[in-house]
C-alpha cells in the first residue's frame, strides 16, 4: 500500500522494514473506534465550517460502508498498511475521493490513536466489570449454602481458628468487589477526549473539542494537547488493576488447587473442568486452576512491559507507544479468558462438608477459645496462654485433642477448669462467639451475604 507520507522521501520503504514498523496486525481491532471517532471528528468539522455538508454525508457514508464491509467480511484488512488509522483512511479516499482526503484536517494519528485507545480499553474495562459481577455471583451463592460449614481458617498454611467456608468465599468476594471498584476508577479517569491535541500543539481551525466528546460521550476534555497524545497512564494503570484481579484470582487457584488435594479433600472438580494425565490412570488434575495461577505471570508482565516502555520517553509522542497495544490487549485477552473460565468452574465444584468439619477438629484450632475460657474466668491473658500450651503437649503426649482430653488431666494443669470447658471449645461455640462484624459467626456471615447480593442487584 503506497504510504501517505509519501511525498517527503524518494525511496519506498523496505518490505522488512514496513513489516517492522506496521501495527495493523494487532491494531486492527480498534476499526470501530476508528470510524466512530473520525465520524465525530468529520460531524464537528462540518458543523463548524471546515468541511461542507456534502463532503461530512459522503465521510459518513463512506465510512459507515467499510464499517459495513469488515464485518460482513468483504473487506479484508491489509497487512501491508502501516496501521488500521491508515488503512480506514486510504479505503475511504479510494472509495469517495477528494471528500476522503479531507477527514484528516486538524487530525494527526497522534490524537486519533490516543483517542481509539481510551474507547477500545474503555469497553473492554466494562466487560471485564461485567465478568467480575458473575463470579461474584457465583461466590454469594456458593456462600449462602456454607454459612455453618465449619473449617479450619490457616496462617502460615498451619490450621488457626475456626471459619466457615461462606466466611473463607467472602474473604474473595471483598477482594473482586475492590477489583470492580478499580476497574471503575480506572474507565472514570481514562474517561477524556485527547481529539483535538492533534500532532501535539493542537491546531489553528476552529474546532469544537466538546461537540466531540459529547457526541463520543466522553465526560471530560484532556486539558493539556502534550498530555492527551503523550500519556498512556490509562494503559498503566488498567494493566495494574488486570494484574491484582489476576493475583486474587491466582490466590484463589492455589487454594482450589490444595483443596482438592488426597491430603486437603476439601472440595471436588467437576470432571468438565478437571482433565487426566496420559500415564497415571488414576489422576484428575486441576489444569484450569493452574493455568489461571500460571497466566498471572503474563499479566503482570504485560503491566512491566508498559510501565517500562513509558518510563524513558520524553514528551510528547514517541513511536515506542506503539508497543502498548500488544501489552494491553493481552493483559486484558487473559484476563478476561481466565474470569470467564473460572466462574463457572468455582460453581461446579462439590464441597466436602463433612471431611472439611473433620480436618478442622484436628490441630488445636480452638486453642485461642480454651485460653479465652480462662480468661473469663478471671485469668490474665498471658497467664491463660501459658497454660493453653501446656494442654496441647499434654495432648500431643496423649495423641488426643482438646475436646477428648480427660478433664481431670485439665485440672492437672489448672484447677479452674470444670466441664464448661467441653462446651467452650467446640467449634460451634468458637464460631458463634466470634460475633464481631466482619468477623465468620453464622450471624455475621449471613449478613455480609445479604448486603452483597444487594450490591450485586445495583452493579449488574
Ligand atoms: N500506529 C501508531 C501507534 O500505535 C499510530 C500513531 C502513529 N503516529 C506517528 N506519528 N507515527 O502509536
Amino acid at each position: 500500500m503506497a504510504k501517505m507520507w509519501a511525498g517527503r522521501f524518494k525511496k519506498e520503504l523496505d518490505s522488512e522494514v514496513n513489516a517492522f514498523n506496521s501495527s495493523i496486525s494487532f491494531d486492527y481491532r480498534m476499526y470501530s473506534e476508528d470510524i466512530k471517532g473520525s465520524i465525530a471528528h468529520a460531524t464537528m468539522l462540518e458543523a463548524v465550517g471546515v468541511i461542507t455538508k456534502t463532503d461530512y454525508i459522503s465521510i459518513v457514508d463512506g465510512l459507515s460502508g467499510i464499517k459495513y464491509d469488515i464485518e460482513s467480511g468483504s473487506l479484508q484488512f491489509d497487512m501491508t498498511a502501516e496501521d488500521i488509522h491508515m488503512f480506514i483512511e486510504s479505503e475511504l479516499t479510494s472509495r469517495i475521493g477528494d471528500a476522503g482526503k479531507r477527514l484528516h484536517t486538524a487530525r494527526s494519528r497522534n490524537d486519533q490513536v490516543a483517542l481509539d485507545m481510551r474507547m477500545y480499553l474503555m469497553s473492554m474495562m466494562s466487560d471485564i466489570k461485567d465478568q467480575l459481577c458473575a463470579l461474584i455471583t457465583v461466590i454469594a451463592d456458593m456462600a449462602t449454602l456454607h454459612t455453618d460449614t465449619i473449617m479450619a481458617g490457616y496462617t502460615h498454611l498451619q490450621r488457626a481458628q475456626p471459619v466457615t467456608f461462606a466466611h473463607h468465599l467472602m474473604a474473595y468476594a471483598e477482594m473482586f468487589l475492590r477489583d470492580y471498584d478499580r476497574a471503575d476508577d480506572s474507565i472514570s479517569r481514562a474517561n477524556s477526549l485527547p481529539l483535538g491535541a492533534c500532532a501535539l500543539a493542537t491546531t489553528t481551525y476552529p474546532i469544537d473539542r466538546y461537540m466531540v466528546a459529547k457526541l463520543l460521550d466522553f465526560d471530560k476534555v484532556c486539558a493539556n494537547s502534550l498530555d492527551a497524545v503523550s500519556d498512556r497512564d490509562f494503559c498503566l494503570e488498567m494493566s495494574s488493576v488486570l494484574s491484582i484481579i489476576m493475583v486474587h484470582l491466582s490466590r484463589f487457584s492455589e487454594e482450589i488447587i490444595l483443596w482438592c488435594t488426597s491430603e486437603f479433600k476439601y472440595i471436588d472438580l467437576d470432571d468438565a473442568f478437571a482433565t487426566g494425565s496420559s500415564i497415571m490412570p488414576q489422576k484428575k488434575n486441576p489444569d484450569i486452576a493452574e493455568l489461571v495461577r500460571g497466566k498471572s505471570g503474563r499479566v503482570i508482565g504485560d503491566n512491566m512491559t508498559l510501565l517500562t516502555m513509558m518510563k524513558g520517553l520524553p514528551l510528547a509522542y514517541n513511536k515506542d507507544m506503539q508497543e502498548d497495544k500488544e501489552a494491553i490487549f493481552d493483559a486484558f485477552d487473559t484476563t478476561s479468558l481466565c474470569l470467564k473460565t473460572f466462574a463457572p468452574m468455582l460453581a461446579s465444584i462439590k464441597v466436602n462438608v463433612k471431611n472439611m468439619r473433620d480436618k478442622a477438629s484436628l490441630g488445636f484450632i480452638n486453642a485461642t477459645d480454651c485460653a479465652d475460657y480462662l480468661v473469663g474466668k478471671g485469668v490474665a491473658f498471658r497467664d491463660a496462654y501459658k497454660i493453653t500450651g501446656e494442654l496441647v503437649a499434654l495432648c500431643i503426649d496423649n495423641a488426643c485433642d482438646l475436646e477428648t482430653l480427660s478433664l481431670s488431666d485439665y485440672q492437672r494443669i489448672s484447677n479452674i477448669f470444670d466441664d464448661g470447658i467441653y462446651d467452650a471449645i467446640s467449634l460451634e461455640t468458637c464460631l458463634c462467639n466470634r460475633n464481631v462484624y466482619g468477623g465468620p459467626s453464622e450471624e455475621q456471615v449471613s449478613r455480609q451475604v445479604s448486603i452483597l447480593k444487594n450490591k450485586l442487584k445495583v452493579m449488574i
